[in-house]
């Protein structure tokens, strides 16, 4: 009787640490926030993330890996919260993610913190330049109410930057949005991204990469 209490006990926990028992995204955001970071221990931990993001957290201009320096911090929690928890489908990066490899909530509180602070990409890889002003009337009609004039985003409302992102990161992520592979993208987003052929998304997503 008492090992069987026993093993139910360690069945919760062992499902309280897997992603099935995480609490919603909004909930667990505004818990960690008040956390206060250690910028030393996210230094410590970025040292894994450079393998892709680099030093310097600008990823690659082929879009593989996407610019992190100087996004907004709790843009980054939402999605270090959806990879952790398969909302987002990352595969290449889940072994680099989990609690048992970097620690929990305070360590990605601690590592976002650190990359929020580096300085964005100066060299963000870019489409071929031929419908920049298409691009600059698509986006103006439909992503400037959430992304800002200048796509700078919003930390509060969790609208990622995508100022100077790369090319294809963006035109991958928006063909994902539409075609319904990103699970964890807005809902209202999703109806203004919907409509939109490929060599729309390319125009925007090139305007966007040259801002
Ligand atoms: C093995 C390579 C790899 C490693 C290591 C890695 N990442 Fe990533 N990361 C990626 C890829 C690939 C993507 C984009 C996936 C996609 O296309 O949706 C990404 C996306 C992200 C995003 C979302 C960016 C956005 O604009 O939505 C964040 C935040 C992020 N990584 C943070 C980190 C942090 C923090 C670490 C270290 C703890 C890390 N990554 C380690 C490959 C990696
Ligand atoms: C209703 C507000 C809203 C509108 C309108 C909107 N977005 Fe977004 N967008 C968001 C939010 C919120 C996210 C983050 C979703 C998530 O949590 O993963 C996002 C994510 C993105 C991403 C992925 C960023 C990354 O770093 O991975 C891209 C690219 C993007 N939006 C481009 C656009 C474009 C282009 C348009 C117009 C065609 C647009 N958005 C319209 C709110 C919006």
């Amino acid at each position: 009787m008492i090992k069987q209490q026993i093993l139910n006990f360690l069945i919760l926990i062992l499902s309280c640490i897997t992603p099935l028992c995480a609490v919603s995204s909004s909930e667990a955001i505004s818990q960690s926030l008040k956390q206060s970071p250690d910028i030393e221990n996210g230094r410590k931990i970025y040292a894994l993330c450079a393998n892709c993001h680099l030093d310097n957290g600008w990823g690659k201009p082929d879009g593989s890996f996407p610019v992190i320096a100087g996004q907004h911090p709790n843009v980054m929690l939402k999605q270090m919260d959806d990879i952790r928890s398969r909302n987002r489908e990352n595969p290449t990066m889940y072994p680099f993610s989990d609690a048992k490899t970097i620690g929990g909530e305070q360590a990605i509180i601690d590592v976002i913190t650190y990359i929020a602070a580096l300085k964005p990409s100066s060299s963000p890889g870019k489409g071929d330049g031929t419908r920049l002003a298409e691009g600059k009337k698509l986006y103006q009609q439909r992503c400037q109410q959430c992304h800002g004039n200048k796509a700078q985003g919003n930390n509060e409302a969790l609208y990622p930057k995508l100022q100077g992102q790369h090319y294809a990161y963006l035109l991958r992520q928006l063909k994902g949005i539409r075609d319904g592979y990103r699970k964890n993208s807005n809902p209202v987003m999703n109806t203004e991204v919907k409509p939109l052929a490929d060599n729309e998304l390319e125009a925007v997503a090139d305007y966007l990469s040259r801002l």
